[in-house]
């Protein structure tokens, strides 16, 4: 462990070479899953920190552990072994009670799925996760937050009053109402036509640029990957590449190309880090 890593015995938060300050530092991470007799490991060894303000996808392919390391930066389950320090609390010595609390506060989770409640406003779902706080001023700050999304005139809607796109502003709404420490999107645009992810993607964008929230992207997607500042590969539990993204795409500015030629360039831009006419 280096030595800068705990100072009197007390964690304190890395930084990067911009000074800010790692929401994520998770070490030496293992997941192991008990199959009867057979141990499975999923998660082997992984590294990562993000920091304050970063755009992050995380891709891999199928059952390389994406979502297995996606609940476990979530506070929803724990590793085996390893540590994690979420917002500078060491996560990994939480009971169930105490990190149901950090998720509340800390973390703003976005579904593929929407998970919206059938007969409920969208105000009042906005509301709802300053309700299971206890916090204060509810309306005005889930007002905020839905006007942030450009909702603003849709507050008491039903869900099936609304389009997937307006429905999936809405779960962003409520991510972002408790002010947490970042946002986990596990495939946000996965169930929306492309105009409707677009418009999604613009608002994590802006989100991302105006406010400095942190985003965390899990996706099958190289195309939303690239409008992401960063790409986290993972292959049979491991971190295999990890680097910027370079000049990422801003959402609605330009066409989405066919799908391989789009993965051709997130692999090659991923393992080579070269240009065109290198590869062609
Ligand atoms: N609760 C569990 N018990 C046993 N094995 C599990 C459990 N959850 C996941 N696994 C196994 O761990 C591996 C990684 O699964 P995980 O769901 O993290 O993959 P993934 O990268 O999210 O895949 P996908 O892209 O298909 O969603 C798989 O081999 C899976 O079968
Ligand atoms: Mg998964």
């Amino acid at each position: 462990m280096p030595s800068w890593f705990r100072r009197n015995g007390k964690y304190e938060a890395p930084r990067d070479a911009q000074g800010r300050k790692a929401v994520i530092d998770i070490r030496n991470i293992n997941k192991t899953y008990q199959m009867g007799e057979l141990e499975l490991q999923v998660l082997k060894g992984i590294d990562l920190q993000i920091f304050e303000g970063e755009f992050v996808s995380i891709m891999g392919p199928s059952g390389s552990g994406k979502s297995t390391l996606m609940n476990i930066l979530g506070a929803l389950d724990q590793p085996t072994t390893g540590e994690y320090f979420l917002d500078g609390v060491d996560v990994s010595k939480l009971s169930e009670s105490q990190l149901a609390r950090i998720r509340n506060k800390k973390i703003g989770f976005v579904f593929q799925s929407f998970n919206l409640l059938k007969r409920t406003s969208a105000l009042r779902q906005v509301e709802l996760p300053l309700i299971y706080g206890g916090d204060s001023n509810r309306r005005k700050r889930a007002m905020a937050a839905l006007n942030s999304v450009g909702l603003g005139e849709r507050i008491d809607h039903l869900p099936s009053e609304l389009s997937g796109g307006q429905q999936q502003r809405v779960a962003i709404a409520r991510a972002l109402v408790t002010e947490p420490a970042m946002i986990l999107a596990d495939e946000a645009t996965g169930n929306l036509d492309s105009r409707s992810g677009t418009e999604v993607m613009q608002i994590f964008q802006r989100l991302n640029e105006e406010q400095g929230i942190t985003v965390i992207f899990v996706t099958h997607d190289p195309w939303t990957a690239r409008h992401t500042k960063r790409l986290v590969m993972l292959r049979d539990g491991k971190v295999v590449a990890d680097q910027m993204v370079p000049k990422p795409l801003v959402a609605g500015e330009s066409e989405r190309p066919s799908e391989a030629e789009a993965l051709a360039d997130i692999f090659r831009e991923t393992y080579y880090g070269g240009e065109q006419h290198e590869y062609t």
